[in-house]
């Protein structure tokens, strides 16, 4: 089944320039997606300087996108919030019983662990940009079933420890394409699903510090997951797709 959510807010205009781009914006042709590009010129250490940097904003746009209006960030949170409790009910009924333990692989500033740990026994939330991880901790201050990790996801080691492993909106930051298989790799291992969010389509494309990858090549780096069922999330002209996948490989992966 695919349902589709639509923000409330509106549309953005086609002229407005991603503010945390200064190089290498190349919407990709045919395949549907903007893909950003000069990847190849960012290093991992750039990388973590930029969720540094973007950790020093005020609220949600320290995890949304510059080039959305702000005014967007609450109803959208909202909405993810909601697909995401949507996705985790799926996984508990797939497994026919409640969650005992869930992963959220950059957690941020903890905006959707609350609704993480309302359907598990235990989160572990993993980040590896401490001011966002120390900010998840507060919005997280009263809830004894989240743990917090700091680290990068593809330098962990998992196997089969989690329910469902979450992952919204992190794996477009993973540029190098090593660690990306290394993540996915990770990810596909510590659980018995996957839930994912990634754009499809960006209205404004995304700076170089992001890449857009489709669900078909998620699937391939995730050991080959199969979906389950997708939800869409859809504002301001920017698309994605939320899906539950289940994992072929959990607990048997090498690291
Ligand atoms: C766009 S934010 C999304 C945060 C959260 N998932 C949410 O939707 O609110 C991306 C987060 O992923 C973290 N991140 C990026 N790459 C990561 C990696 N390789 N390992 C762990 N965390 C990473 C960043 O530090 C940042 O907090």
């Amino acid at each position: 089944m695919t349902t589709q959510y639509i923000a409330d807010a509106g549309v953005i205009s086609g002229d407005l320039m991603d503010t945390d781009s200064d190089t290498g914006i190349n919407p990709s042709a045919g395949s549907g997606i903007n893909t950003g590009t000069g990847t190849g010129t960012v290093t991992a250490e750039a990388v973590a300087a930029e969720w540094r940097r973007r950790a020093g904003r005020p609220g949600l746009a320290r995890v949304m996108r510059a080039s959305q209006p702000a005014e967007l960030n609450a109803g959208v949170t909202e909405l993810t919030r909601r697909v995401l409790a949507d996705l985790l009910d799926r996984a508990a009924a797939a497994e026919g019983r409640p969650l005992r333990s869930v992963l959220e692989a950059g957690c941020g500033i903890g905006r959707l662990t609350p609704v993480i740990a309302a359907h598990a026994d235990r989160v572990v939330a993993l980040d590896m940009t401490p001011p966002m991880l120390d900010a998840a901790q507060s919005a997280c201050a009263g809830l004894s079933n989240v743990e917090f990790q700091a680290g990068r996801v593809e330098d962990a080691c998992w196997h089969g420890e989690f329910d469902v492993a979450v992952s919204v909106w992190v794996l477009m930051h993973v540029l190098d394409e090593d660690r990306l298989r290394a993540a996915c790799q990770a990810l596909a291992t510590s659980s018995r699903y996957v839930v994912l969010v990634e754009y499809d389509h960006a209205h404004v494309p995304v700076s170089r510090w992001s890449r857009l990858r489709t669900l078909v090549e998620y699937q391939a780096l995730l050991a080959g997951a199969e979906v389950v069922t997708t939800r869409r999330i859809d504002y301001g002209g920017d698309r994605s797709t939320a899906a539950l996948l289940r994992c072929p490989t959990r607990g048997d992966g090498q690291c």
